[in-house]
């Protein structure tokens, strides 16, 4: 399986480093509205929360402090990841259970039935087979629980990259950024929201709620088993 880091070309640290400098955009007070709106309602006490391609456990450390009671479970295929997020993430209560996992290739080693809030962030675009994926999330999925999808849409050339490349650079520096920018576009870009709607019905999720929530390039869909 191709990684993230081979893709963009960047170091395991600096993919770390770039999702905790993106983190607040990714998790704004828009997402958080939305979440309070479209998941909150569909939680039990005490939910069980997996956060698949966890990252620096950014988000696990902000449902910590959101839903009382969670318990929490983080998995990610890069080690430097996981360490950030056991290491230097503080929690407010006990920290999510973490382990190391490749969801391309391994069962996620939880029960069926047994999560009340799966997530996937910026992670589902890169996975060969997303079926596959969906098809492990409606294992594990309680018969109420949510799935709850964030990943990137498709928008033409142009307008990725005045989103991506940073006006306020030196224009030698545009000109790097640029060049990497251009390298992740077709990673980027693959799915329009139709796409990401067909994949979700296929792999057998229904889809309760979905938007836009951070420019047009980040779409949220919030799915239960269908
Ligand atoms: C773009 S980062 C997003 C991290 C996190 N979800 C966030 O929003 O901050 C993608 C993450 O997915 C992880 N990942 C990619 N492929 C994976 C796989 N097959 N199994 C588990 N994790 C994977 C990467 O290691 C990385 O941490």
């Amino acid at each position: 399986m191709t990684t993230h880091q081979e893709l963009g070309g960047i170091t395991d640290e600096e993919l770390v480093n770039r999702m905790i400098a993106s983190h607040d955009d990714r998790f704004d007070e828009a997402f958080w509205d939305y979440f309070s709106d479209q998941v909150v309602p569909h939680l039990p006490s005490h939910p069980s929360m997996v956060d698949l391609g966890c990252g620096p456990g950014l988000l696990l450390r902000d449902l910590r402090d959101r839903i009382d009671g969670a318990r929490l479970w983080g998995f990610d295929v890069t080690q430097a990841m996981l360490d950030y997020a056991t290491d230097k993430v503080v929690y407010d209560g006990a920290a999510p259970q973490y382990e190391l996992l490749d969801v391309a290739r391994d069962p996620v080693p939880l029960a069926d039935g047994s999560v009340d809030m799966l997530s996937m962030v910026a992670v589902l675009h890169v996975l060969n087979d997303p079926l596959a994926a969906c098809e492990e999330v409606c294992r594990l999925l309680a018969d109420d629980g949510i799935f709850l999808l964030q990943d990137w849409v498709r928008t033409p050339l142009p307008v990725y990259l005045e989103r991506m490349v940073n006006a306020d650079l030196a224009a030698e520096q545009q000109q790097t950024m640029r060049r990497a920018m251009l390298r992740l576009f077709p990673v980027h870009n693959k799915f329009t929201v139709d796409d990401w709607l067909w994949v979700l019905a296929e792999g057998g999720l229904k889809v309760l709620n979905h938007k836009h929530l951070r420019s047009p390039h980040f779409s949220t869909f919030v799915c239960q088993k269908a």
